[in-house]
């Protein structure tokens, strides 16, 4: 911006401050950029800048000139900043609003819902069942995991010396003294909720416990230490076999599809009487249809109603117990037992089985 022309002393005609005010004010207003205002800048108040130069100038002049001399450099020094920072806050506007507008961010805008999880079949499954039943006039039972060994044999009919003690296979807490000398377990099946409910409700009792059970088994594809059972207990006057098959027949419907078959084989459990597995027929099963084992039940052994302060002679019941993940393996064909609790998230989204 200097003119090769103008002489040091030159520059400090007013014309010549005018002028370089003139191409300061263009310059710096022309710059569009960041980049081209801090060129500018660096030309119209830098070190070679004309007002720069003039400044410098005022020393060679006589000194009574000087204080005006300096007045005027330093007026149009102030004229060209006064530009500058302009220039600077109207880029630095022009610069928040494009970030406004370009990275603006419409909070009440509808998005497409991403499903980051699901409910796991289990629950799903256990829901079900609780529903079925409650559809039919039951109510939801419930006891805790951690058992006083009375619930989870005595009280049901196994004797500290029966082989069935040992048949299953539990985990004892230790030192779990929990009071009347019975030690602590976790329970092993959901029968012990029959108990509960019995010693706090009255007949006619129709319930349903889905839960969690324990045993000391080890994790493999068809074994698990902590799995899932459905209870079934249903104690009102003139209760009969015939009730419970009928109930297990649309339990088995509800779980495997409206073909699924019922048959019970007889068997042995301490707390019924008599008692019978329960086999579900499975046409589609990987091998061929085949019968396969789902659960156990029976008639609510006397001993047991008596232990709950219930008159066998007045009331009867029945009462079954099945397992949730084998019912889940069977209806989905799944092979392993550790695929539902290894938390891959691609299981239960493979599975649908929530509708
Ligand atoms: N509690 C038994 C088990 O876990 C199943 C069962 C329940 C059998 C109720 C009869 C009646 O194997």
């Amino acid at each position: 911006m200097s003119n090769e022309n103008d002489s040091p002393a030159g520059l400090l005609q007013p014309e010549a401050l005018t002028r370089a005010v003139k191409e300061a004010t263009s310059a710096i207003e022309g710059a569009s950029t960041p980049a081209e205002l801090a060129a500018a800048k660096s030309a119209c108040l830098g070190d070679k800048a004309p007002v720069s130069l003039a400044r410098r100038a005022i020393g060679s002049l006589p000194g009574p000139e000087r204080g005006e001399a300096g007045r005027n450099v330093n007026a149009a020094r102030a004229e060209i900043t006064a530009v500058f920072e302009a220039r600077r806050a109207a880029l630095e506007a022009e610069e928040a609003a494009r970030i406004l507008r370009e990275e603006t961010v419409d909070v009440t805008a509808r998005t497409p819902r991403r499903r980051v999880g699901a409910r796991h079949p289990i629950s799903v499954q256990m829901d079900r069942i609780a529903d079925l039943f409650v559809a039919m006039g039951y109510e939801i039972g419930e006891g805790p995991e951690v058992e006083l060994e009375w619930f989870n044999f005595d009280a049901l009919n196994i004797h500290p010396d029966h082989p069935a003690r040992t048949m299953m296979d539990t985990f004892h807490l230790a030192g779990g003294d929990g009071g009347g000398g019975s030690g602590m377990v976790l329970r092993t099946h959901t029968s012990t909720v029959q108990i509960h409910t019995m010693l706090r409700r009255e007949p006619p009792i129709y319930t349903v416990a889905p839960g969690r059970v324990y045993r000391t088994d080890e994790l493999d594809a068809t074994h698990s230490p902590v799995f899932h059972q459905t209870e079934g207990l249903v104690v009102d006057r003139g209760i009969t076999m015939a009730d419970l098959k009928g109930t297990l027949d649309h339990f088995a419907k509800s779980v495997f599809g409206p073909d699924a078959v019922t048959r019970l084989r007889p068997s042995y459990f301490p707390f019924t009487e008599p008692s019978a597995e329960v086999d579900v027929w499975f046409s589609a099963h990987k091998d061929g249809a085949r019968w396969i084992e789902w659960g156990g039940c029976g008639m609510v052994n006397p001993r047991v109603l008596r232990a709950c302060g219930i008159d066998p002679e007045v009331y009867s019941g029945f009462a079954f117990g099945m397992g949730v993940e084998r019912a889940l393996m069977l209806r989905h064909g799944i092979t392993d037992m550790r695929d539902m609790t290894d938390g891959d998230v691609r299981f239960p989204a493979g599975l649908r089985v929530e509708e």
